[in-house]
């Protein structure tokens, strides 16, 4: 009997996570932490979510066998009275810490109070409940950029570096991580570290239309053709259903718990800037992408573009370069060695890059970047 606690199931990739725990024989239970004002509204929350990764039908039906707990993040105890809490820790046989604030624009102390404080409630929830309860598992979503400023290959067992990282979000992961690392050695925790996660391999569909989407959308639209970055930069993605996949099987009963895994391309399935950029070309059409490095850019052709271009595009192409163009000058790479060993026995290999990668780009087409989502 597995009674399991999620967080972030109203996310991009916790609403698949939550559909495939759902489908599992042994999951008795599913409770998932909400931000809602009250059950009513947190139900159409979730419905809303899972109805961007299931059938319509089954949505509905998947809706009615959770359990909303309704909290948030950034309050001791989620903001659950002691009692709810020990209840919530007695039934609970497995917590899976998903949820996060992605945003790459925050400030450090903002992302600390959701991605720090917020893993410290989860790893102080799984304490309650290996206390009073029956604990297996207790699963916890990291970033494979926790890696930050490295540039050489990382493999799953190293988190520890002097290196840096690009934005708050990544060192707020980072600093969750090394928390967890040194105070939850009394829990049967196991890591998992996506790297960008893109739509569907096989329908392209997503509701994120960051990261890798800004250069592509901005490239499709035809408002720019000029990459600012490396064209040999190591782009590591991920189709969704990918990782949904991987956190289903690898958190089962029986599956080993200590592990921390990559649930990333890999070293030999990063795809360089340029490939990517020449397989938009092929199916954009238009001139092809220029390189230019992002030192030269700055200091000599920033100022003529914020002359030159006004309105919108200028905000989308000034906001995303700011958050986007780091991942375009250089990346780590993100050996996944032992991930790729523990799916095998379930059947799943990580997706090739251009196996899907033209699905995503018709998902964007067809939906003018989300704006017109299919009804
Ligand atoms: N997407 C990627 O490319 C990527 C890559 C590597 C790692 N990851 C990791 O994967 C996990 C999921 O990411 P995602 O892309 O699915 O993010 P997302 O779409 O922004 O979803 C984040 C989830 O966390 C919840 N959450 C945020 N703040 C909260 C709060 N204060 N209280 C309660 N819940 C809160 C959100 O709830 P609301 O709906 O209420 O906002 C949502 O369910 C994160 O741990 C992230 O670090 C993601």
């Amino acid at each position: 009997m597995t009674r399991i606690f999620l967080t972030g199931a109203t996310g991009f990739v916790g609403r698949y996570v939550a559909a495939r725990l759902l489908a599992r024989d042994e999951v008795t239970g599913l409770d998932v932490l909400v931000r809602a004002e009250d059950r009513d509204h947190a139900k159409a929350r979730l419905l809303d979510s899972l109805l961007h990764a299931v059938d319509p039908s089954e949505a509905q039906e998947l809706v009615e066998r959770v359990e909303p707990v309704i909290g948030d993040l950034r309050s001791p105890r989620f903001g659950l009275s002691e009692q709810a809490w020990d209840e919530l820790a007695t039934r609970t046989t497995h917590v899976i810490h998903g949820a996060a604030n992605v945003r790459f624009d925050q400030d450090l102390e903002d992302a600390r109070s959701y991605n720090v404080f917020g893993t410290q409630q989860a790893a102080a929830l799984a304490r309650r409940a290996l206390e009073l309860g029956g604990l297996t598992r207790f699963d916890w979503v990291g970033t494979a950029f926790v890696a930050g400023l490295r540039r050489d290959a990382v493999a799953e067992d190293e988190l520890e570096h002097q290196a840096g990282w690009k934005n708050p979000y990544e060192q707020s992961k980072y600093e969750a991580e090394v928390w967890l690392r040194k105070n939850a050695s009394d829990l049967p925790l196991t890591v998992f570290r996506p790297s960008i996660v893109v739509g569907e391999s096989a329908s392209g569909a997503t509701t994120n239309f960051g990261m890798l989407y800004w250069p592509i959308r901005i490239y499709a639209k035809g408002w720019w053709r000029t990459v600012v970055g490396a064209a040999n930069t190591p782009v590591d993605i991920v189709p969704v259903d990918f990782v949904a996949d991987a956190l289903d099987v690898l958190t089962r009963p029986g599956e080993p718990v200590g592990r921390t895994y990559h649930l990333t391309s890999g070293v030999d399935g990063a795809v360089s800037i340029q490939s990517l950029a020449q397989l938009a070309n092929e199916y954009f059409g238009g001139r092809p992408a220029r390189f230019v490095d992002p030192e030269f850019f700055m200091t000599w052709l920033r100022p003529a573009v914020d002359l030159l271009i006004w309105g919108p595009k200028r905000r989308v192409l000034r906001q995303g370069g700011r958050f986007f163009v780091p991942y375009m000058s250089g990346n780590p790479l993100f050996d996944n060695t032992e991930t790729v060993n523990a799916l095998k026995p379930h059947g799943i290999a990580v997706p090739q890059v251009s196996q899907y990668f033209a699905n995503l780009l018709d998902y964007c087409r067809d939906t003018d970047f989300g704006k017109n989502p299919p009804s």
